[in-house]
């Protein structure tokens, strides 16, 4: 087939949700008392919702069906069976464990690994893993490769662990309070790059040399198999499913959010292979969850997340996917917007801090770029910068290590000349630039302040 400029859209459109017109007089007025927070705006009032990836899925007409399917039956309902099966088969692992979302299958899986005086080691740690290890009174941490930091570098697979430094604190920690090391596939806190098989393949040997658990944070696994095909040598020829499989069969379990690679709503799992994880999760799962035939879910979900993870591995589905983020990367670069590069699979991160370098990180230059996104062409985007993570100990402010603005693509939503409209209102945007203000925080939670502060414009009234 020849390389057609015009991304096809693997699927038509039967049923639809009209978008949320406004003027920018209105939105100007919305944002205002909204104290310059994208999360406290109604999300009809939002022209084009990039605030994430996540649950944000628009299912297949099977999925539906499956819908339509669900056995409600408290224990041993038919719906269990196919979801168990559907994970069975692509993961490998013996035993599989349903949770409502990917936070509540780790909050159980760190109860039982995690503890005082140990380490869980990752190639980074997504905030609600990281959140969990630390309630269970372990330390979180991050070994990414030196490359991820570097936006421009084209270097294919930034989202690997750095294999020197895992060796390092493996012996300088010592295994044995070491409960596990995590992969998370794609490296979504760092921009969304891939991990490599090769990277993986390192990873799992430490680990099984010095009788570590590998564990899998799966949320965006059929993204991260389809660019380890796309990216790395000798993969080209293989079915992205097989190669999941692989990833997969490399460790000794996952944890998995289905709200991203498994075009669901709501829903997660764990899965491994110890008979004495499975012991004490399923107390932790009944005790919170549900019954582990269910664990939170309706079975009318278990059966749409099974049909959904066979749909994820559609290498159709995949290069549309990625061509669609590749698309909107390249139209941002022709209006000079810096970007971290090369893009991942779900979501396009701005490097605000280059972009609007008259800015102070003290002022939020990221968080100045989501309002102005929204502003301009009622664009919901998230801060991934010093309102998120700018704060040290002793809650003095402390600028994050990058100022981002992530443009999360939610599967099967927004069509091209949707990413179109969000590249013309970049173009609007990259003119004037310098005319955009920092802002200011007047009041704020004492923790995960972003969600809820209130801001303003520096030197405005309110
Ligand atoms: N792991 C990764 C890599 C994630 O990106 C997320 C969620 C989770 C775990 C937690 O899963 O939301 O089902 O409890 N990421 C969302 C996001 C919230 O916007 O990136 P969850």
């Amino acid at each position: 087939m020849p390389e057609w400029k015009t991304i096809i859209e693997p699927f038509k459109i039967k049923m639809v949700e009209p978008l949320g017109f406004t003027t920018k007089k209105e939105r100007a007025d919305l944002l205002k008392k909204a104290h310059y927070n994208l999360f406290q705006i109604t999300a009809d009032k939002v022209l084009i919702d990039l605030l994430t990836d996540s649950g944000t899925s628009a299912m297949s007409s099977e999925q539906w069906a499956c819908l339509m399917r669900g056995d409600e039956s408290y224990a041993g309902a038919r719906s269990w069976y196919v979801f168990e099966k559907a994970v069975k088969d692509l993961t490998g692992y013996r035993f599989v464990l349903p949770a409502h979302q990917g936070r509540a299958a780790e909050r159980i899986f760190m109860s039982v690994l995690c503890g005082p005086g140990k380490t869980v080691i990752a190639n980074t740690h997504f905030d609600t893993t990281r959140a969990n290890v630390e309630a269970a009174g372990s330390v979180a941490l991050d070994l990414p490769v030196k490359e991820a930091f570097n936006f421009s570098s084209m270097a294919p697979f930034k989202g690997n662990i750095d294999i020197a430094a895992l060796k390092k604190s493996v012996s300088e920690i010592g295994p044995q309070n070491v409960p596990m090391i995590i992969m998370t596939v794609t490296n979504n806190s760092l921009g969304g790059p891939p991990v490599s098989l090769a990277n993986l393949k390192e990873a799992s040997k430490v680990a099984r040399q010095n009788n570590i658990p590998l564990i899998i944070d799966a949320a965006r696994f059929a993204e991260n198999a389809f660019l380890i095909k796309l990216r790395e040598k000798g993969q080209a020829h293989r079915p992205v499913f097989e190669i999941a499989q692989e990833m997969f069969s490399l460790a000794d379990g996952c944890l998995m959010s289905a709200k991203k690679d498994a075009f669901a709503n709501m829903g997660g799992f764990l899965a491994f292979n110890n008979s004495d994880w499975l012991k004490k999760s399923k107390e932790l799962l009944i005790l919170g969850e549900g019954f582990p035939t269910y664990g939170g879910l309706a079975g009318r979900d278990l059966e749409a997340i099974a049909q959904g993870l066979k749909e994820i591995v559609d290498e159709n589905y995949l290069s549309y996917r990625l061509r669609s983020v590749a698309y909107l990367a390249e139209g941002l670069k022709k209006h000079k917007a810096p970007i971290i590069n090369p893009p991942g699979g779900h979501a396009i991160y701005v490097d605000a801090k280059r972009f609007l370098s008259h800015i102070p990180p003290h002022q939020f230059p990221a968080q100045a770029l989501v309002c102005e996104l929204y502003l301009t062409g009622g664009i919901r985007s998230v801060e991934v910068g010093s309102l998120m993570f700018g704060r040290g100990k002793a809650r003095d402010f402390k600028p994050a290590k990058m100022e981002l603005v992530r443009l999360a693509l939610p599967r099967r939503v927004y069509t091209q000349s949707h990413v179109d409209f969000i590249i013309e209102v970049f173009g609007h945007l990259v003119g004037r630039k310098k005319s955009i203000r920092g802002l200011e925080i007047i009041e704020e939670p004492k923790t995960l302040r972003h969600f809820t502060a209130k801001l303003k414009p520096v030197g405005a009234d309110r």
